[in-house]
């Protein structure tokens, strides 16, 4: 099993050889721990569901994996918007992006935007579409240097206890 390992310090200023590759089902264990490690939660069964299409041999893979010295120090889990009869459609999405705290700023995040995208684009799609948290100024200039920008499409959200308190939406299910 790959762990994730820290970078020594006489290295930090050496280039890396990155090996950028496509997410295979046994990344998963190394995927959880690096997640667990960074956001402090055990998320396995939300990535096991999330990457239940990997065991579809139909399905495009498309997320993928950074490797150093063969561990695993990042990932990015990206979708093709899936149309009618399986043909992909023209936009895609990245649901996560994660590097290793101690391999971040040596370009391991890029790389594996810069693998995700041209994918993409030899796949056919036009649009990449992510969410950003607004006050994770953090991911959001990541990708703001990787070419993203705000989208004018708006995400809206209802609350939905507060909305059963509200008029307004009672009145209109007068009419349902
Ligand atoms: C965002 C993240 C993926 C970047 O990975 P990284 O390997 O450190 O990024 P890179 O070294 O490839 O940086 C690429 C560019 O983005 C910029 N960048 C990276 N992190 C940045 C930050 N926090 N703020 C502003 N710019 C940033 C870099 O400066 C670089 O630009 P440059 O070439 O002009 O110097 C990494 O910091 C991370 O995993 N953060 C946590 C993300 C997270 O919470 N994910 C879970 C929810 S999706």
């Amino acid at each position: 099993m790959k762990s994730t390992i820290p970078l020594p310090h006489a290295l930090e200023s050496v280039k890396l050889k990155v090996l950028i590759r496509i997410f295979q089902q046994e990344d998963l264990p190394g995927v959880t721990r690096l997640d667990r490690n960074v956001g402090g939660k055990d998320r396995t069964k939300y990535y096991e569901r999330k990457l239940q299409h990997l065991s579809n041999k139909d399905q495009i893979r498309t997320s993928l994996v950074a490797e150093v010295d063969g561990n695993l120090v990042g990932f990015l889990m990206g979708y093709i918007y899936y149309g009618e009869y399986g043909i992909p459609e023209n936009s895609a999405s990245i649901d996560t992006i994660l590097v290793h705290p101690e391999f971040r700023g040596r370009t391991i995040g890029e790389q594996l935007l810069r693998t995700f995208v041209s994918q993409m684009r030899a796949l056919g799609v036009d649009r990449i579409y992510t969410l950003v948290d607004w006050s994770d100024t953090g991911l959001s200039g990541f990708f703001a240097k990787c070419g993203f920008r705000p989208s004018p499409k708006m995400n809206l959200e209802l609350d939905v206890r507060e909305a059963s308190e509200n008029s307004n939406l009672e009145m209109v299910s007068e009419y349902l």
